[in-house]
């Protein structure tokens, strides 16, 4: 049976000037048979190339680091949205050694939502610290981790720059 964890609930706000920003159900769900030619599928954009790896290559870094890399495909409700790859290696830390969210569905607040989730899945394992590294210049994702509240460790992991996030236990609106 596939295991999936619900982060939070769907609103769409209609508001007397139309449709407002629609919130999705954020997922994590585990790359399998059925869906990982679409995972595959899934691109940034031409320009962030330089920032991720692809998910053919994090595919297979997790078949050979296994079982304490995960790979899991973001879902926005039905939708396949992103991708990333969890390396549990320590007791309390969760790392995430890939983020990516598809070149398509980018700006829309689904790279928040997916943070999210994945601080959902550490607390849920009982660990207390979100780690990743990150290219220098990555503007981007560097602001959205910051606004989640990673700062930097002031280390580095080769050239890329290392940031935490301390865990606050769950609040009571796991939406982030
Ligand atoms: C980084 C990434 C995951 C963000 O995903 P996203 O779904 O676009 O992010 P969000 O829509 O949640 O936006 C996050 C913040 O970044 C800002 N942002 C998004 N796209 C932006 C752009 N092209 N230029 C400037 N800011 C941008 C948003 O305004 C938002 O800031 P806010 O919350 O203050 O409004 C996505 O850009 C991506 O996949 N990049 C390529 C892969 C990568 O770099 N991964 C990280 C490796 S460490």
């Amino acid at each position: 049976m596939k295991k999936s964890l619900d982060v939070g609930f769907p609103v769409f706000r209609e508001t007397c000037y139309g449709p407002r920003r629609y919130l999705p159900r954020m997922r994590l769900e585990p790359v399998t048979e059925d869906n990982y030619r679409a995972v595959v599928d899934l691109e940034v954009h031409e320009e962030q190339r330089g920032f991720v790896a692809t998910n053919l290559k994090s595919i297979a870094d997790a078949w050979v680091y296994r079982p304490k890399m995960q790979p899991l495909a973001l879902y926005a409700g039905d939708e396949l949205v992103g991708f990333t790859l969890l390396h549990r290696d320590q007791p309390h830390d969760l790392h995430i050694v890939r983020f990516m969210i598809d070149r398509r569905a980018q700006g829309r607040g689904l790279g928040r939502k997916g943070l999210a989730a994945i601080a959902e899945v550490a607390r849920g394992e009982g660990r207390t610290r979100l780690t990743l590294s990150l290219v220098p210049g990555n503007a981007v994702a560097h602001g959205l981790y910051a606004a989640f509240g990673f700062k930097e460790t002031g280390e580095k992991d080769g050239d890329e720059i290392v940031m935490r996030h301390d865990l606050a236990p769950a609040r009571h609106s796991p939406q982030g």
